[in-house]
C-alpha cells in the first residue's frame, strides 16, 4: 500500500515525533506542509494529515495543501497532537468535504505545549508525545494499512 503523511509541527516539533515514528516503523512518505506546496497524490491509496493544533484547528498550510492535492474519493487519516488531546478533526472534515474522501482513521495524543500563559507555568504536556504516544501511533497506524 503506497502511504503518505502530510504534516506542519510548528510549535515544539511535537507531530513530528509522531509522524517520524510512524515513518520509521513502517515506511510511510512524509511531507513537510510548511515547505511544499504541490503534490501529485493520485498515485498513493492512503493520505495522512497530520498536525498540532492551533486554535482548534489543523496548521493554514496542511489544510491550504489537502485543498489544493487531495483528488477526489481518496482514503484519508488524520494525526494530530494538542494540549486538550481532544479530536480537533471535525474543521477538516468541513475544509476537505468536497473532496468525498473516506476518513479511515483518526489518531490523537497530547503534545507539549507552551502556548501564552502555559508558558510561565512551564507549559502542559510535558514529555508528550512519549515513548507510549509513538507506540500507540505506529498501532493505529499498523491498524490502518492492516499489518
Ligand atoms: C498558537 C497555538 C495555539 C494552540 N491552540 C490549541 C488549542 O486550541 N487546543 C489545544 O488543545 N492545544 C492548542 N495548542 C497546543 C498545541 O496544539 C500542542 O502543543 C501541539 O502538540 C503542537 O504541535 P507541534 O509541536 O507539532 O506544532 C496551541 C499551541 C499554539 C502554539
Amino acid at each position: 500500500m503506497k502511504t503518505i503523511i502530510v504534516y506542519a509541527s510548528t510549535h515544539h516539533g511535537n507531530t513530528k515525533k509522531v509522524v517520524d515514528a510512524i515513518a520509521e516503523e513502517c515506511g510511510a512518505e512524509l511531507v513537510d506542509a510548511t515547505a511544499v506546496r504541490e503534490k501529485e497524490l493520485s498515485d498513493y491509496d492512503l493520505i495522512g494529515f497530520a498536525s498540532g493544533i492551533y486554535a482548534a484547528r489543523f496548521h493554514p498550510d496542511v489544510v491550504t495543501f489537502a485543498q489544493k492535492n487531495l483528488p477526489p474519493d481518496k482514503k484519508i487519516f488524520y494525526v494530530m497532537t494538542s494540549a486538550m488531546n481532544r479530536d480537533f478533526s471535525k474543521s477538516m472534515d468541513e475544509s476537505l468535504k468536497d473532496k468525498h474522501a473516506t476518513v479511515t482513521g483518526r489518531f490523537s495524543c497530547k503534545g507539549y505545549n507552551t502556548f501564552g500563559p502555559f508558558k510561565l507555568i512551564g507549559g502542559t504536556g510535558k514529555g508528550h508525545p512519549d515513548e507510549t504516544d509513538l507506540r500507540n501511533a505506529v498501532a493505529f497506524y499498523k491498524g490502518l494499512i492492516g499489518s
